[in-house]
């Protein structure tokens, strides 16, 4: 039986984000270089895109590229930035086709003016797609963002146009990157890892957390569902003592 069929249609999470983890153990495992692990991630990442608009997901973000990764070694970071550039091209057909629109969180100002106009183009061509946000963190971090969102803060309270009291979490949500979307319901990381690695650290505050030991290109449609599935058997409080799901005791 496919997975497939354990999802509960009318219970899809409507934000799924996932920090797509273990290309270099994958080639490691397999005496392929860690480059050669990146570009069979590219391949995990149509997967899941088509698995997550097939059943419906709303936003799927997708960890690709985060603020400490710079200091991997030049090569690595320049093999990653020239198969991102490629991807963006090469993955259009699937976006159109499906509805997908592209966005990015980060800053991405500090990439170079190649990535810069590939990314640009992609989130023009795909602005009125409405099926699902295909949402890449792209030299992102947490830390990165809620800076970000203090100073912007201070700053308008500087200016006078924003009191403090008028400081609260809805506030603090729209000064983030991720202002257009909902918090993720299921944070899904691939690789064994159990750690956040400062992604969406504000965003996650009652998100369901799904750790698989899988590395990141053996990860699958059926490993997507199997995940999406377990997070539909989660009684969520948030805090509060009933249950938010009215089929569990
Ligand atoms: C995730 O795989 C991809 C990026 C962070 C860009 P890794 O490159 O972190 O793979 P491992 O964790 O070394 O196996
Ligand atoms: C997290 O993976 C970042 C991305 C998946 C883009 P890392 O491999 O960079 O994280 P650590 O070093 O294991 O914490
Ligand atoms: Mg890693």
């Amino acid at each position: 039986m496919s997975f497939l069929q354990a999802v509960n249609m009318d219970k899809i999470p409507s934000h799924v984000a996932l920090i797509m983890d273990g290309n270099g153990r994958w080639a490691q495992a397999q005496g392929k270089s860690r480059m050669e692990g990146h570009v069979a991630g590219v391949e995990t990442v149509r997967r899941i895109t088509k698995a997550a608009r097939r059943i419906g997901i709303r936003y799927l973000t997708l960890y690709a590229f985060s603020t400490e990764n710079w200091g991997r070694p030049q090569e690595e970071v320049s093999a990653l930035m020239g198969l991102l550039v490629k991807c963006l091209h090469n993955e259009m057909p699937l976006f159109m086709e499906n509805g997908i629109r592209l966005r990015v969180i980060g800053q991405t100002e500090v990439f170079g003016p190649d990535v810069r106009a590939a990314m640009q183009e992609a989130l023009d061509k795909t602005a009125a797609n409405d099926k699902m946000d295909l949402v890449l963190a792209l030299s992102y971090s947490a830390r990165w963002e809620l800076v970000r969102a203090a100073r912007q803060i201070a700053e308008e309270a500087k200016a006078g146009t924003l009191a403090p009291e008028n400081i609260n979490a809805d506030c603090i949500n729209r000064h983030l990157a991720t202002a257009f979307m909902p918090d993720p319901d299921l944070l899904i990381r691939t690789s064994g890892e159990q750690r956040i690695s400062n992604f969406l650290l504000w965003q996650i505050a009652y998100s369901e957390l799904y750790f698989s030991p899988v590395y990141w290109p053996d990860f699958d449609e059926e490993k997507f569902y199997e995940a999406v599935a377990d997070f539909q058997q989660r009684d969520r409080r948030f805090g509060k003592i009933h249950s938010e799901n009215p089929h569990k005791a």
